[in-house]
């Protein structure tokens, strides 16, 4: 079902101009981008192209080159449950609907969601992304990762208590044994695109004995990330309270889970103690705007963050929270919804681009490879169409921002490479039928839902 892998080799690519997101911001005209195997070797003055030289030469005279986005915050299991939980919130949300549904995933119900979830994210633009996983079968979505071409990290989920769902969990040891098992058979694979995860779900679902554990058996893989969700809702931290007379992320500070490989998505509700913790840690912060007000939990203080030196990135969290995969809604929502607290003049475009690009890549350990368009890096690429009707009509630098981050969608990505392969084309996917998956996803949420009832 996987078309077949388009090659890597010596590829041109001339664009209309260059949004690098390197440290100065540069933007470039009148330079083609050389690829040579899966990396970016040289920046060519138009005047000095030598065709001759390329397996392939892409014209991209209208097109704007910009680095691949990375999600820091994401759920491929839960893609095939889009529209299937709308108008709950976070407990009840989880307890009648994406509990129940994730519990119920099989090994090919779980393979053609994340055939989904690689599928749109890669037509929109994501290039990486760090994926929650669910607690079975975490091999099945590694496996896809690796044969589909995109880059990201994944791993299974860790639930050991489940008051919510009480079918949903696994016994300590085991999860313990499973993620040992996975993270060596998957981290570091196929040339080190695919990278392991860790993924406690959250404070409610773990023992203290599996999250502290976890942290230990990740010291023995280097460049792998601990991924949680912390104080999202109201009532979630009404409920950590409760349990251990304590705010979220001051248990997983008391615990030592927090440093500079953590992960908390969501930290919509923190104290200035948290927000201590966070920036004493150097913990980093994927920011889910979508998600954030479709379940009613609340805005996150992004600008506080900012203004204390903490790092926040961005993500779509679960399809059934937002209902998109989309980094285009989660960049113009996240600055939008902080306008009219903050004033029009907070979190820019060029402020939240970055945090869809390089900002990510540093949140995932991965900025000396991507994030930004710099000679040496790997060629992680996104042709965006910023000239269509719907953009604005100027070339100065200012509206190139903009026009990415509040007047784009999805459907101006053009074409994306990862590791120098093409992997959307002229929006045609060289790696899916996507006719065919979407008609294999439903049949398969079809008898998923069989299994519930
Ligand atoms: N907290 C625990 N699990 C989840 C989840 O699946 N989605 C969100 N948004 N929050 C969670
Ligand atoms: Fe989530």
């Amino acid at each position: 079902m996987i078309k077949s892998m388009s090659k890597k080799g010596r590829i041109l690519i001339i664009p209309k101009k260059i949004v690098t997101a390197d440290k100065a911001n540069s933007i470039i005209k009148n330079q083609a981008v050389e690829i040579f195997d899966n990396k970016i070797s040289a920046f060519i003055p138009l005047n000095e192209i030598q065709k001759q030289n390329y397996d392939e030469v892409y014209n991209a005279h209208d097109l704007t080159l910009i680095p691949g986005f990375i999600q820091t915050h994401v759920h491929l299991s839960q893609t095939l449950f889009r529209g299937l939980a709308d108008e709950l919130p976070l407990l009840e949300w989880l307890r009648l609907k994406i509990f129940p549904f994730e519990n119920a995933h099989n090994e090919q119900s779980l393979r053609m969601t994340t055939k989904l979830s690689i599928n749109e994210l890669l037509m929109g633009g994501t290039t990486t992304f760090l994926d929650m996983g669910t607690l079975r079968y975490g091999e099945v979505v590694l496996q896809e990762m690796i044969n589909s071409g995109i880059r990201g990290f994944s791993g299974k989920c860790l639930i050991d208590i489940n008051d919510l769902y009480s079918d949903f969990k696994s016994s300590t040891k085991d999860e313990i044994k499973d993620i040992t098992n996975l993270a060596q058979s998957f981290h570091n694979s196929a040339d080190e695109r695919v990278k392991y995860s860790f993924s406690p779900r959250f404070v409610l679902s773990c023992t203290q004995k599996l999250l502290k554990e976890t942290k230990e058996i990740m010291k023995d893989f280097p460049g792998s990330i601990y991924h949680t969700h912390s104080s999202e809702s109201l009532q979630e931290i009404d409920e950590v309270r409760k349990r251990f007379h304590k705010e979220n992320i001051e248990y997983f500070n008391s615990i030592g889970v927090l440093d500079d490989h953590t992960v908390l998505a969501h930290c919509v509700h923190t104290s200035d103690n948290e927000r201590k913790m966070l920036k004493d840690r150097n913990t980093r912060i994927a920011h889910c705007p979508s998600a954030n007000m479709k379940l009613g939990s609340g805005i996150a203080p992004i600008p506080q963050y900012l203004k204390e030196g903490i790092s926040v990135t961005l993500g779509a969290d679960g399809a059934p929270c937002n209902n998109n995969l989309s980094i285009f809604n989660e960049m113009r929502l996240a600055s939008l919804i902080q306008k009219p607290v903050h004033g029009a003049e907070v979190l820019d475009a060029k402020t939240i681009f970055s945090m869809a690009t390089i900002e990510g890549a540093r949140a995932l350990h991965l900025e000396s490879e991507v994030g930004s368009i710099e000679v040496g890096k790997k060629a992680d690429l996104v042709l965006i169409d910023i000239d269509s009707y719907s953009n604005s009509y100027s070339d100065s630098e200012e509206s190139v921002y903009s026009d990415i981050v509040f007047s784009s969608t999805t459907e101006n990505v053009r074409s994306v490479m990862v590791d120098g392969r093409w992997l959307i084309k002229g929006r045609e996917s060289l790696v899916y039928d996507q006719k065919e998956i979407i008609s294999k996803g439903k049949e398969e949420l079809a008898k998923l839902m069989k299994r519930i009832l």
